[in-house]
């Protein structure tokens, strides 16, 4: 691996150090918290093709990264398996100098046609969002889309070729699968997977987010440890978005998500990159800024760089620290856009 170079910090101090990729607005799945099948509906018009940064471009701007200082890439959408041929992208970023984590946030559903190209290719790491184990659950939540059993499908495909240890996202919405919790934490104990219980967050304008329907961490721990006692652990590197637990009577962690309860921007490292190639340096991110233009123009890897550079040092972003003291919901750009 090639040295680290010094740090590009923003306005807080906080390092350049992973970049999340988007690569389509497309989703096989409508979650209601995401992307709503009463407005991505038939008519929706998603990206056309030749608005999408290319592979080529996409690995451009990973590269790039990595000589600021990225060292972790992880790929999103949408559904970024739904992006044709996302392998070949893998591999292009798998032979990037100084990237020494690559992974992929998927709802698992064509992990089992696609697992073992993704682990030729490269790829290191899966996590794999399921919201319930329970079916009627499931369904409404992503739009009567897919069952349980499909990204059960998944998850043994992705451990049949050989990722491990596999984590789960699991979005908590109070009232809707919070009574999910407990056994999709047994689930997880059982069979060696990582579940990662989210807030669930207003990304975006059209989930119709309620603070009432946040369950914070700290009661999903005690339903939890309540019946599988649990036990802090330490983070495994500085800026890790989760706080990790471990269960106190065998194997086994899970890691919470404390977003709206416990917000994380004092560490925040994270650049996203959109389907389109506007960059966000904030999840909750208005217009972000365009690199489309300048990468279809001929611009200069150092004129690239300065693009990058000029904008991390720019950045002042903490949204979910200011969130409570914001009086009105702003515009922000949607989660499927820019990927969780
Ligand atoms: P590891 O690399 O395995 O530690 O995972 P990660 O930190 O990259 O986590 P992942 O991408 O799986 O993120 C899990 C969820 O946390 C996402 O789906 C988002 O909901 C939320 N999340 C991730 N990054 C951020 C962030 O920068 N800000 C906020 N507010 N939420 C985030
Ligand atoms: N709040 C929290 N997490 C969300 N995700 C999508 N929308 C939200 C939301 N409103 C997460 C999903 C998935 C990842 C892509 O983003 O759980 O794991
Ligand atoms: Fe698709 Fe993931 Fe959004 Fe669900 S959360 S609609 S699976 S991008
Ligand atoms: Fe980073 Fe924005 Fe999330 Fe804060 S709200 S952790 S600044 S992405």
């Amino acid at each position: 691996m090639s040295d680290i170079p010094a740090p590009i910090l923003d306005t807080f101090n906080r390092p350049f150090r992973d970049l999340r990729i988007s690569v389509t607005d497309r989703c096989n799945f409508r979650c209601t918290y995401c992307m709503p099948a009463e407005i991505y509906g038939e008519k929706y018009t998603f990206l056309a093709k030749k608005d999408l940064l290319s592979f080529e471009e996409i690995t451009r701007v990973a590269r790039i990264s990595a000589e600021l200082g990225v060292r972790k890439i992880r790929l999103t959408g949408g559904e970024p398996l739904v992006r044709q041929q996302i392998e070949t992208l893998v591999a292009q970023l798998a032979q990037i100098d100084g990237i020494d984590d690559l992974a992929m946030t998927t709802n698992a559903y064509l992990l089992p046609q696609k697992a073992d190209a993704l682990k030729a290719a490269g790829l290191q790491r899966i996590t794999v969002s399921l919201d319930s184990l329970d079916n009627d659950v499931f369904r409404r939540m992503n739009g009567n889309r897919a069952d349980v059993s499909d990204v059960l499908a998944g998850l043994e495909a992705a451990e049949q070729a050989g990722f491990a240890p596999i984590k789960i996202n699991m979005v908590v919405q109070r009232g809707v699968n919070d009574q999910s919790v407990v056994d999709m934490a047994r689930f997880g104990k059982e069979r060696g997977y990582i579940v990662r219980f989210i807030e669930y967050m207003d990304v975006g304008t059209l989930n119709g987010w309620r603070l009432d329907e946040v369950v914070p961490a700290s009661e999903i721990v005690q339903m939890i440890h309540a019946d599988m006692p649990l036990e802090p652990l330490d983070s495994n590197y500085h800026g890790e978005v989760a706080q990790r637990y471990r269960y106190a009577d065998g194997p086994g962690e899970i890691g919470l998500i404390t977003s709206v309860t416990q917000p994380f921007c004092g560490s925040c490292t994270r650049l996203r990159l959109s389907p389109e190639g506007r960059m966000f340096t904030c999840l909750f991110g208005v217009e972000g800024t365009d690199l489309r233009e300048p990468l279809r123009a001929g611009a200069s890897e150092a004129e690239i760089a300065q693009i990058m550079t000029g904008m991390w040092q720019q950045r002042t972003d903490r949204y979910s620290e200011l969130r409570s003291s914001l009086t009105k919901p702003r515009e922000k750009v949607e989660m499927f856009h820019i990927g969780g």
